[in-house]
Order: structure tokens, then sequence, then C-alpha cells
């Protein structure tokens, strides 16, 4: 595929400073493919510290953010404070944040419209749990979230959509690359159907759940996988062979 490979690390609730310190000089030492955006997204205390030792070359994200630019929203962080600490993304709509804290659809497209206005790239999450998949209504389900992702959008070359099977994010059972392929494929003819032709060949459809080194190939060489949102082997160097998966 002619889109840009792109992998992004979502370090999730994990590290210290030692441990960031660790992690950014494996990755500043490591030789990335120049074809691929590198994506590192720390917990959001360590923003700051992790875009002052990065490699330049290495974009760094928050997990996620509020709907508005400042005010009394105690605990929460905003696009505005993001950008103020050097990061250029941040993730929205990840299924921790769905199906842990209770965000829906609506607050998810809030997010995505306040991000994307104060200039962020948003990577925008979609994904069935294992009842929908079993229950025949994978693509029921993601088309409907991207639909509250999409109405939010206007520029969607500030946009990586991420689709990550519930069942699939942290259980090691990684979906099948005929799985990912198909889910993708269907997302990229909903785009086609819905938004256009030239933002269906153009949209970076990057696939989460339990990627690794050792499944990493495979699930690249897919047609409509055009990277990884990677958690829990983004703590651990063998995200370098993740970010160099595409050949
Ligand atoms: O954002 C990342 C995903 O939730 C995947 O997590 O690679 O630990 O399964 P995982």
């Amino acid at each position: 595929a002619s889109r840009r490979f792109f992998v992004g690390g979502n370090w999730k609730m994990n590290g210290t400073k030692e441990s960031v310190e660790e992690l950014v000089s494996v990755l500043n030492a490591a030789s990335l493919h120049d074809e691929t955006d590198v994506v590192c997204a720390p917990p959001s205390i360590y923003l700051h510290f992790a875009r002052s030792i990065l490699d330049p070359k290495i974009s760094v994200a928050a997990q996620n953010c509020y709907k508005t630019a400042k005010g009394a929203f105690t605990g929460e962080i905003s696009p505005a404070m993001i950008r103020d600490c050097g990061a250029d993304w941040v993730i929205l709509g990840h299924s921790e944040r769905r199906h842990v804290f209770g965000e829906g659809d609506e607050l998810t497209g809030q997010k995505v419209a306040h991000a994307l206005d104060s200039g962020l790239g948003v990577i925008a999450c979609v994904g069935e749990t294992l009842e929908e998949r079993e229950a025949g209504t994978t693509e029921e389900v993601v088309y409907a979230q991207t639909q509250f992702i999409a109405d939010n959008v206007k520029d969607w070359d500030k946009v990586v959509l991420a689709y990550e099977p519930v069942w699939a994010i942290g259980t090691g059972k990684t979906a099948s690359p005929e799985q990912a392929q198909e889910v993708h494929q269907n997302l990229r003819g909903w785009f086609r159907a819905n938004v256009s032709d030239d933002v269906a060949d153009a949209v970076r459809i990057i696939y989460g759940g339990s990627v690794t080194a050792a499944n990493c190939r495979e699930l690249a060489s897919q047609d409509d996988v055009d990277g990884f949102l990677v958690g829990g082997a983004s703590l651990k160097p063998e995200f370098v062979d993740i970010v160099n998966a595409r050949a």
C-alpha cells in the first residue's frame, strides 16, 4: 500500500522516570524505518519528560484529553496543554476509556472535534467486544463508532483510525491477519461509501490488540493494515521490530 506506515506505542498507565529513560534510550539508538511514522504515548505526567529526551524523529501522543481548552475539570488535561508539552497527537476513544471509564461515542466525538481544532493529530479507536463479534455485529459496531468520529472530522489528514478488537487487547489473542484485514477492508469501504474515495484511499487504518514482534510481519503484509497501535510490547525493545514490521 502507498499509505505511510504508522506505529504507535501506547504505554498505558506504566512506567517510572527511570524506565522511561531506559526505553527512550533504546528507541533513540534504534534504526527505525524512515518510511514509518512512530509515535509514543506516555502517561500524561511523563509527556513533557518523554518529549524532552526522545529523538525528534519520534512523535509523542497523549493517551486521552478533555473536550475543552481549560476550566474547572479536575484531573483532566486539554489539547492545548498537550501541545504546550511538545506533543502532537492524542489517542481518543481507546477501549479502556470506553469500557473501564464509561466514555461513550458522543463524548469521544466531542473530544475528536476539539483536539483537531486545537491542532493535534488524533488516533481514534474503534473495536467490538467478544460478545458483539460472536453475535455477528462487528461491522455494525465499528461503523457506528466510526460514524461518531467522522461526524467530528473536517481534515482527515490529521486522523488515524485504530481498529482494536476488545477481545484482543492485552489478552494475547491477536486477531488473525485475515480477521484484521477483513475489518480494515470493510472500514475502508465504509469510508468510500460515507466520506469520499480520497479519504478511503488515504486514511491510515492501524490494528491494535496483542501485537508482538512475532506476529507483526504477517499482519503488516495485509493490504489494508497500515500500522499498529501497540500496548504491552511498546514497553519493550521489541517495539523496534514492530516499527520495522513492513518489509
Ligand atoms: O492501545 C493499545 C492496545 O490497547 C493494545 O494493547 O498490545 O497490550 O494488547 P496490547
